[in-house]
C-alpha cells in the first residue's frame, strides 16, 4: 500500500517543531528508511503514521485514503517500537501470539505461526520465557516476531536492531530483507545508523532537525548526495570549500588555493562565480608523492597520519585553507605508502567530485 505524508508538522507543547512540513511518498511494497541523528523527529513521524499521535498539521494517506480520524488499531499498520513493550504476565509465546488471538485461528495453526515467527527472529525454544528473563535484544526480537505474525500491509520499525550486537544485527538485516521480499509489505524503517540504512533500503529519507533533507536510493545518496548534510551523514566524506569558476550544464570547474579541477553538479544547483562545497569520497582520491620539482596538477597536501587497514591505507592530510583534515582511502598494494610528513598531490575523476551550493 502506498503511504503519503502530506505537509506534516508536529510540535510537542511549546517546544520547537519536532517535524517541519514533511512531504514524503512511500511506494507500495517499498522499503524506505528514515535516517537522521538523534532527536531529528524519526520516531515522531513513525508515531504519526501509526496513529499514536495526531500531527499538529498535515495528513497521512494510505492507498489514497485519509487516515487522520482512524485509530491505531483500525489501521492496516503495525509498529515495532524503539523500546518494545511486552506483557509481563505473558511468556514469549503469549506475547507473540497476542495479536493473533482476535483473528481466531485454530490452536495448531496459531502455534505453527508463533514457532515460525520465533524461528525467523532466531529465538526458537524461548516460548516459555517471561519478559524479565530476556535481554534487551531478545525483547526486540520478540516484538519483531509479534509484528510479523500479523502480516500487516505496512510495517513501521523503530530501530528494531539497536540493542543487538553487530553479528546478530548483520544476520537480522539479512532476515529483514528476506521478510520484506516474502511479505511484500511496505516497510518504513527508522535508524540513525547510515550503514544499516544503505544496506537495507530501496530508498533513504535523510532528516535534519525535523526537516526532510533529501530522499534517494542508497547508491544515489552515497555517490551523488544533494545536500552537504546528507553527504556528511552518509559514509565518510570530504567537504572542501571551493570557488565555482564556471559551470556548463552539469560540469563545473572549481578552484581552491591555486588548484583547479573539474566536478559535476545538478544543473540549477550552483552558478558560475559562486562559492561551493566540493564533496569527494576518501576512496575516490588518488595520492601520489609530490615530484621533486614541486610541479603537479593535483591538490597539494601534507600527510599527517597514515594507518594500515588491511585492504587499504587511511591517510589524514592537511590542505592549506581547510580547517579540517582531508581523508584518503588508498588501496593497499605493495607500493610503499606516502610517509607522514611528506607532500603529496591529490587527484580524482571529475565524475567523483560533486559540487553543491554554499551560501
Ligand atoms: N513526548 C514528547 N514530549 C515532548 N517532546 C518530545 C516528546 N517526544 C519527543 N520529543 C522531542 O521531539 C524531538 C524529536 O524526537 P523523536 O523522538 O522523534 O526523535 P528521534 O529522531 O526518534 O531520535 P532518536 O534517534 O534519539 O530516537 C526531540 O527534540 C525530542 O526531545
Ligand atoms: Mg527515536
Amino acid at each position: 500500500m502506498s503511504l503519503d505524508i502530506v505537509g506534516v508538522s508536529h510540535r510537542y507543547g511549546h517546544a520547537d517543531l519536532a517535524l517541519d512540513s514533511v512531504d514524503l511518498r512511500v511506494e507500495p511494497g517499498e522499503f524506505l528508511t528514515l535516517l537522521g541523528p538523534s532527536g531529528c523527529g524519526k520516531t515522531t513521524l513513525l508515531r504519526i503514521v501509526g496513529g499514536f499521535i495526531a500531527p499538529t498539521e498535515g495528513t497521512v494517506r494510505l492507498a489514497g485514503d485519509d487516515l487522520t480520524s482512524v485509530p491505531p488499531n483500525r489501521r492496516p499498520v503495525n509498529m515495532v517500537f524503539q523500546r518494545p513493550l511486552l506483557f509481563p504476565h505473558l511468556d514469549v509465546f503469549g506475547n507473540v501470539a497476542f495479536g493473533l488471538r482476535r483473528v481466531g485461528l485454530g490452536r495448531d495453526e496459531l502455534a505453527r505461526r508463533v514457532y515460525e515467527a520465533l524461528e525467523l527472529v532466531r529465538l526458537p525454544g524461548y516460548q516459555r520465557r517471561r519478559s524479565h528473563e530476556l535481554s534487551g535484544g531478545q525483547m526486540q526480537r520478540v516484538a519483531l516476531a509479534r509484528a510479523l505474525l500479523l502480516r500487516p500491509r505496512v510495517l513501521l520499525l523503530d530501530e528494531p536492531l539497536s540493542a543487538l550486537d553487530l553479528k546478530v544485527r548483520l544476520e537480522m538485516e539479512a532476515e529483514l530483507r528476506r521478510m520484506h521480499r516474502d511479505t511484500r509489505a511496505t516497510f518504513v524503517y527508522v535508524t540513525h545508523d547510515q550503514r544499516e540504512a544503505l544496506a537495507l533500503s530501496d530508498r533513504v529519507a535523510v532528516f535534519d532537525g525535523g526537516r526532510l533533507a533529501e530522499v534517494a536510493t542508497p547508491a544515489e545518496l552515497y555517490r551523488r548526495p544533494r545536500s552537504v548534510f546528507a553527504a556528511r551523514f552518509v559514509g565518510d566524506t570530504n567537504v572542501l570549500p571551493v570557488d565555482v569558476l564556471e559551470r556548463n550544464g552539469s560540469v563545473a570547474t572549481v578552484a581552491m588555493n591555486g588548484w583547479r579541477g573539474g566536478a559535476t553538479c545538478d544543473v540549477d544547483d550552483v552558478g558560475s562565480h559562486r562559492r561551493g562545497w566540493l564533496v569527494v569520497r576518501p576512496e575516490a582520491i588518488r595520492a601520489v608523492p609530490m615530484p621533486a620539482d614541486g610541479r603537479a596538477d593535483g591538490l597539494r597536501a601534507a600527510v599527517h597520519d597514515v594507518a594500515f587497514r588491511g585492504s587499504s591505507y587511511s591517510y589524514r592530510l592537511a590542505v592549506d585553507g581547510m580547517d579540517t583534515e582531508l581523508k584518503v582511502e588508498a588501496p593497499a598494494t605493495d607500493r610503499h605508502p606516502c610517509p607522514v610528513g611528506s607532500t603529496v598531490s591529490l587527484s580524482w575523476d571529475p565524475a567523483d567530485g560533486r559540487v553543491l551550493a554554499r551560501e
